[in-house]
């Protein structure tokens, strides 16, 4: 086996790599003057099962290209078996026609990524489920929630001091998802945030559904980008009585001013995953704390290796 890594999370990569025991591939991807993208690999990689790690996350576009080039590099130098690790899957958003003339740009990108040459790929919490039906391939979506929930238990936890908890979901379509963290926190009740979004980039809290009075409330959503959603939620639920509003997020987009928007919100604290390199800014905030994902993908890349159950990984 062998782990390869793009340029988007070298310290995910050189920790996947870590946990497995492994160096990373000995190659160079790089630019040439005019920005594209250049891939040469040092070492022999003929008959390997090689993993190439690439969240294509900020520069989407450019990160989404050192994916694809490297995966045909790999092909083109007789790899056994490649796999698209992509801890966050970019453009996962853009999964159904949201309007006529629209694209359904998930699709493309799955259909780019098996193209270069990808046997298989892992992600973690993608946008939507059905988004593996995109890829005609085997790919293996895992889920944060059993790191989060372990997490919780530990610092919100009633058995730890903490308050009664309800999980809540900030918007109709992540209600599965806060379900099967509920599930998890010992069948915590659950709310759901109605929220109206006018515009994309906008969001706007409407009503909450559950009684969230007293509660230690805690929000799951698979991205955090501009914070809108997730800052007027939490807003929404204090007024509405709860005792404070903490939120677990797989990936931790944070496109422009959303740090600042955090760093000022009702949030008590913002936990996000390492699936994207976390920003000087990120690291540096008060509010927020990254959680690494670096031994559940690692563990999820040696079953696919060994050839043994990822799925039980999550029992
Ligand atoms: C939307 O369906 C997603 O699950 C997130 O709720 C959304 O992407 C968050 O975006 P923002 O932070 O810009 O409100």
């Amino acid at each position: 086996m062998k782990i390869m890594a793009g340029n988007s999370n070298l310290p995910l990569a050189r920790a996947i790599a870590a946990y497995l025991e492994l160096p990373l591939t000995d190659a160079s991807v790089r630019r040439f003057a005019d920005e594209e993208v250049f891939v040469e690999i040092h070492e022999n990689v003929r008959g390997e099962d090689v993993f190439i790690i690439q969240s294509t996350s900020y520069p989407t576009n450019d990160n989404l290209m050192e994916l694809l080039i490297c995966t045909d590099a790999l092909r083109r130098a007789s790899a056994k078996r490649i796999t698209a690790v992509v801890p966050y899957f970019g453009y996962a958003r853009q999964d159904r026609k949201p309007g006529p003339r629209t694209p359904i740009s998930a699709k493309l990108v799955a259909n780019l990524i098996t193209t270069a040459g990808a046997d298989r790929v892992l992600s973690v919490d993608l946008h939507a489920g059905q988004i593996q039906g995109f890829f005609d391939i085997p790919t293996d979506n895992l889920y944060g929630a059993p790191v989060m929930a372990a997490d919780i238990q530990a610092r919100y936890g009633a058995s730890n001091g903490g308050g009664e908890l309800m999980v809540v979901s900030p918007d109709v379509g992540g209600v599965v998802r806060a379900r099967a963290l509920a599930k998890r926190l010992d069948n915590a009740p659950l709310a759901i945030v109605d929220k109206r979004r006018d515009k994309p980039g906008q969001s706007e809290v409407m009503n909450i559904i559950g009684d969230v009075k007293g509660r230690t409330c805690i929000m799951i959503d698979d991205i955090i980008d501009s914070g809108g959603t997730l800052c007027n939620a939490a807003q929404a639920l204090l007024d509405a009585g709860a005792a404070s509003v903490t939120a677990y997020i797989s990936h931790g987009v944070l496109s422009g001013a959303a740090v600042a928007r955090v760093n000022n919100s009702a949030l008590k604290e913002l936990v996000i995953t390492d699936s994207i390199l976390p920003t000087e800014a990120t690291r540096e905030s008060p509010k927020i704390r990254v959680m690494t994902i670096a031994p559940l993908i690692g563990e999820a890349i040696r079953r696919i290796a060994d050839e043994s159950s990822v799925s039980s990984l999550f029992d």
